[in-house]
């Protein structure tokens, strides 16, 4: 069974994608099989890696309403990566999935019996049904959050919503942990959220920080992860070292 991982915060620009990207990188890295689920109409993981979001045949939005199996929808990025690419013909599937029978589970059934050892679904920046089935086939969930003024606001509406699918559609759901993104340590602010947090998720709380780092946001311009872009910057180092610990976290 793959580990599951919905990445997820409603809050928009928070480092949901460039997390999805960059820690499937490094768990491939490490040897594992990894697939990304781009559940996002901006298909921004699947441009980031390179795909070209107009020329797709099939993607993860026939494969949602039962018109195409995953794995023909799947592509190869690079040995162990792999992905299932969304484009803007998604943006539809919030509201046709009203209409569906078991709506919130669509995901799920989707990704039933795929064998990879990790499954990061890479989520809108919303709370929708999309966001919903996310929550439903996931085993997990991680939460980038920007270190700054705004960061806490929402995340209690998160919980809630995690709260829900938990006692409604899937017991098993945990969250895997929380993730500082965006830390900029010359402003105080960032030093003061990441206390807040601390205090707030304790264990739960990633030790790992993902400092703001311009090579980060430039490599998916190029449509490559971040190891191939600049494996020594902080920010590779900083991906590096979270894939360690969901990798302990997902023994
Ligand atoms: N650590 C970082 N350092 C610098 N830039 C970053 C970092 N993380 C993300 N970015 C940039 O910030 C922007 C938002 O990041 P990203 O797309 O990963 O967020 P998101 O939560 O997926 O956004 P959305 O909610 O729109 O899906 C992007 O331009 C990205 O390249
Ligand atoms: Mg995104």
């Amino acid at each position: 069974m793959p580990n599951t991982v919905a990445v997820l915060n409603q809050k928009g620009g928070v480092g949901k994608t460039t997390t999805t990207i960059n820690l499937a990188a490094y768990l491939a890295k490490a040897g594992h099989s990894v697939l990304i689920a781009d559940l996002d109409p901006q298909g921004n993981s699947t441009s980031g890696l390179g795909l070209d979001k107009q020329a797709l045949r099939t993607t993860l939005y026939d494969v949602l309403f039962s018109r195409a199996e995953a794995n023909s929808a799947t592509q190869k990025i690079s040995s162990k990566l792999f992905i299932l690419p969304s484009n803007a013909n998604l943006a539809g599937a919030e509201v046709e999935l009203v209409s569906v029978a078991e709506r919130e589970v669509q995901l799920r059934r989707a990704l039933a019996g795929l064998n990879y050892d990790y499954i990061l679904i890479d989520c809108p920046p919303s709370l929708g049904l999309l966001t919903i089935n996310a929550l439903s086939a996931a085993n997990s969930v991680l939460i980038p959050v920007q270190a700054e003024y705004y960061a806490l606001e929402g995340l209690s509406q998160l919980l809630s919503v995690i709260q829900q699918v938990r006692s409604a559609l899937n017991p098993g759901l945990d969250i895997l942990g929380v993730l500082i993104t965006l830390y900029d340590s010359r402003n105080s602010l960032s030093e003061q959220v990441k206390k807040e947090l601390e205090n707030y998720f304790n264990a739960k709380l990633f030790t790992t920080v993902v400092p703001r780092n311009v090579r980060l946001a430039e490599a998916p311009s190029f449509g490559r992860t971040i190891i191939e872009h600049d494996k020594w910057s902080k920010g590779a180092r900083a991906y590096k070292a979270l894939a360690r610990e969901v990798e302990k976290r997902t023994l």
